[in-house]
């Protein structure tokens, strides 16, 4: 399966893929993971890189507009995971990568600033609309199955909760797993991951299980 990690602009993207990659290889399941870097930036595939983070899995650039030619998805318990750039200014990257993406996985921390740029943009199209432009070009004819992960959060806070129904009036699925702001995350790009199965990205790989995201046992997702 595909897994598209996507955002209107920065919103901790690289920094949840990254970890999310590293909870999926170290899961029971037996994942294994490609990784790909569909964002201008290079940041995912530079992290994977010896003397950096030193990757036991590929990342590779495709930065594409062609990218649903160019890219099978893989099967079984393989899954490619992919950084995109912003939607807002490479939207024919991601509307390519839509085309073929089995989940997407919707970044943003809980704030005003992150909502406004996916839900009501001053100068960009929606996210939601981008979802739906791709229905159409998909061989199931449907969006693909849209995941919001919550980041950066602060314990406590009610900022978390109240995005999260925000974002479900907008029609929404959003993971009940939220990352943290922390030093140990915001601080890891560029260096290795280790210990992710431990971290709240262990719990979404666990929930993303409970709720058929992912492929268990002989069972496939494709959509
Ligand atoms: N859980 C976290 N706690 C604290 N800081 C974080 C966390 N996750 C990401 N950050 C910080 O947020 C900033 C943006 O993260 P990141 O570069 O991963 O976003 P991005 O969406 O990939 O951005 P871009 O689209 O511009 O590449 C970085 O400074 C990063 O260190
Ligand atoms: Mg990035």
């Amino acid at each position: 399966m595909l897994i598209a990690n996507m955002s209107p602009r920065t919103t901790g993207k690289t920094t949840d893929t990254g970890w999310l990659s590293h909870a999926l290889l170290e899961d029971e399941e037996g994942y294994e993971v490609e990784g790909y870097d569909a964002d201008h930036s290079k940041q995912f595939w530079s992290w994977s890189q010896p003397g950096k983070g030193n990757f036991s899995f590929p990342v590779h650039l495709k930065a594409s507009a062609k990218f649903h030619q160019e890219v099978v998805p893989p099967t079984g318990k393989r899954i490619a995971m992919v950084d995109c750039g912003h939607t807002e200014n490479h939207i024919f990257i991601a509307d390519s990568l839509l085309r073929i993406a089995d989940l997407v996985i919707l970044h943003m921390s809980p704030t005003a600033a992150d909502w406004e740029r996916i839900v009501e943009p001053e100068t960009a199209k929606p996210f939601k609309d981008i979802l739906a432009s791709s229905a159409p070009l998909r061989a199931t004819g449907r969006k693909p199955e849209t995941w919001v992960l919550l980041n950066r959060t602060v314990a406590n806070a009610s900022s978390t909760g109240y995005y999260r129904e925000e974002m479900i009036k907008e029609g929404y699925n959003v993971f009940t797993t939220v990352i943290p702001r922390s030093e140990r995350f915001g601080d890891s790009m560029g260096g290795p991951v280790e210990g992710a199965a431990k971290t709240a990205f262990g719990a979404l790989v666990t929930e993303m299980k409970k709720r058929g995201l992912l492929p268990v046992g002989d069972q496939e997702v494709r959509r």
